[in-house]
């Protein structure tokens, strides 16, 4: 066997979530072998029926804690090529209730997988961050070179603790472990066929599940958290992109870290393209046909105004852009809730 047929094992925690699924199949898509490791506290095991749906085959899974050292063994038995940390907790609202919880799980876990990494000697990890470590920004777009501000939730200081942690690591490893660290915006959508989207497990927290359920009739309405806000329509602006993009910036920075053997950088990933609350619920009301039943309502306690990404650097370095539209991404959601209700 030579040195190209050694099968590119990547670790794949929180593989069974939302985003942690759709990159299984970009890195299937690669020639990568992505193996799931994922204990399902907060995702479904019917996600790996799906994956096998779009796949034909099973996709490796582990049913364990990423951070449980004896229940890992099993998965460092072969040779792991590298790994993509999505697993942590993830509401910002729960966040505030249980900061002990986001503390363990979000950082204690992290350090806990990072500390197996390098002591199997695994040479890239790509990690899921997030736009929220930049507060609410100065200038817009942002960049990555933009100013960390104090977190707005602790599962904001989750990542930002997480990132200075991997920060350490790098520098302890003194570049034997390349580090992405990946900036998300707002991740929505979901796989073409279908087979694999966004699983909320109780009231979605978020805009987009939220909203395909109101129009599915399992929420009477959407609410708008706010219209008084100093932007063009009064709602707040995000940076919505395709969640197949997102997946497919993965294995592109997994490739540059292929390349550039020790490096640690951040990139923004997001389309670059700010939309508003109402221009979301016009985008879906065009790509779907249905009205999105909803009111407006006070704003939500720690919303940040308005936030988009400069992903210049992504584009630059990793040759990595979205592809998909906002109106693509909000029919895809569609589609996937439909199969859902
Ligand atoms: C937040 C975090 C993000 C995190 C994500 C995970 C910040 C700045 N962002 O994203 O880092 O990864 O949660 O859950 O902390 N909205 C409504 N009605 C609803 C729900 C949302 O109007 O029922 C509005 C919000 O006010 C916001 C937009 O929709 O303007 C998007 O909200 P959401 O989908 O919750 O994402 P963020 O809060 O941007």
């Amino acid at each position: 066997m030579s040195q190209n047929d050694i099968p590119r094992r990547i670790l794949v925690t929180g593989g069974a979530g939302f985003i942690g699924s759709h990159t299984a199949v970009a890195l299937t898509e690669a020639g990568y072998v992505p193996v799931i490791v994922d204990d399902l506290r907060n995702s479904r095991p019917e996600v790996l029926d799906g994956l096998e749906r779009i796949l034909g085959h099973r996709v490796e899974f582990h049913a364990v804690d990423c951070a449980d050292e004896e229940g890992m063994k099993a998965v460092f038995k072969t040779p792991v090529h590298g790994a993509i940390h999505f697993a942590a907790d993830k509401a910002v609202g729960e966040s505030v209730e249980a900061p002990e919880q986001y503390f363990s799980n979000n950082i204690g876990a992290t350090a806990k997988l990072t500390q197996m990494l390098r002591k199997a000697g695994v040479q890239h990890l790509v990690f899921s961050s997030s736009c929220t470590v930049y507060g609410e920004a100065t200038a817009l777009p942002v960049g990555e070179t933009a100013p960390i501000q104090p977190a707005a939730s602790p599962y904001g200081f989750t990542k930002q603790a997480c990132e200075t942690l991997l920060g350490y690591s790098h520098a302890a490893g003194q570049g034997e472990l390349g580090i992405a660290l990946l900036r998300y915006f707002n991740p929505i959508g979901a796989h073409p066929s279908a087979e694999i989207g966004e699983l909320p497990i109780g009231t979605p927290a978020n805009l987009v599940p939220f909203l395909t359920q109101s129009v599915a009739g399992l929420r009477s309405e959407l609410t708008v958290f706010g219209e008084d806000y100093p932007t063009a329509d009064g709602t707040c602006i995000r940076d919505y992109l395709h969640v197949c993009d997102l997946a497919e910036a993965h294995v592109a920075a997994l490739q540059w870290l292929e390349g550039h053997s020790g490096a640690m950088e951040a990139f923004n990933l997001g389309t670059g393209k700010g939309s508003s609350v109402k221009e979301v619920i016009s985008a879906f009301e065009t790509a779907t046909g249905r009205a999105v039943p909803h009111r407006f309502g006070d704003r939500r306690p720690g919303d940040v105004m308005a936030i988009y990404a400069d992903a210049s650097k992504a584009e630059d370095l990793l040759g990595w852009r979205t592809k998909r539209s906002l109106e693509e991404c909000l029919a895809d959601a569609w589609r996937w809730q439909e199969k859902l209700a």
